[in-house]
């Protein structure tokens, strides 16, 4: 009979003891927990201050952050950094990590062609996510886009449905192990991305805006 086997997922790579954003992220290039290592240039962690009030947590690296191996350093970011801006949220409070952490793509001819993470991609890598929660204790964490929000939603909601509520932290996340000491919470908007495929951008950068700007009345 054939079975898909589910990956191993990421947890038994991550240092149990780890007390330091630092630490995971040394530990984060020896992850086997799913295939998406193989392929990829290298892991692409989340960056920023260890005392992060916010969390924005996009889907993938893409082309270019898996070449340089930073989030959110090609297009979608500078868009992201201008809609941060606008809503007027100190960039020196956020935290900016992905979903999946290895880039999953197609290879066409010499293109690699994005390819959107699957559910078993989301689950393998969700311990990273969690780990990085776990240290920062973030007041806000936003989802941006529908990977990262099934991550931590679940995989029945929709963005389009519930983008810009406040949310009481997910109890797909709730567990004590998960995020000790959580009184988060936590908001879904769309992928950056998203706003750069829009038909009228404007409007697209309008929304991302006004969805960070609830964001930051967490913040104040
Ligand atoms: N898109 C993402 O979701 N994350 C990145 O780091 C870059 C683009
Ligand atoms: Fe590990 Fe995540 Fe990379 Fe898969 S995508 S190998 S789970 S870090």
């Amino acid at each position: 009979m054939a079975t898909t086997q589910a990956p191993p997922g990421a947890q038994e790579f991550i240092p149990a003891d780890a007390r330091s954003l630092a630490e995971l992220k040394q530990a984060a290039p020896g992850c086997r927990g799913c295939e998406l290592y193989e392929d990829a240039t290298q892991v692409v962690f989340g960056r920023g201050a260890e005392h992060a009030r916010l969390v924005l947590v996009g889907e993938q690296p893409g082309d270019i952050e898996d070449q340089q191996g930073l989030p959110f350093v090609g297009p979608a970011g500078r868009l992201l950094r201008d809609a941060v801006d606008e809503a007027g949220i100190d960039p020196s409070i956020i935290y900016l990590t992905n979903t999946v952490k290895h880039f999953r793509f197609e290879l066409r001819g010499r293109r690699r062609i994005h390819q959107t993470p699957g559910p078993a991609h989301i689950t393998a890598c969700r311990p990273w996510l969690v780990a990085e929660f776990a240290l920062l204790k973030p007041d806000l964490v936003v989802a941006l886009g529908a990977t990262a929000a099934k991550a931590l939603f679940g995989p029945s909601f929709r963005v389009t449905r519930s983008r810009g509520e406040l949310l009481p932290w997910p109890a797909a996340a709730q567990r004590p192990q998960d995020f000790p000491g959580a009184e988060s919470r936590a908001l879904a908007t769309i992928h950056p991305s998203a706003v750069l495929r829009a038909d009228d951008r404007d409007a697209a950068f309008r929304g991302l805006v006004d969805d960070l700007k609830v964001a930051a009345t967490v913040l104040v």
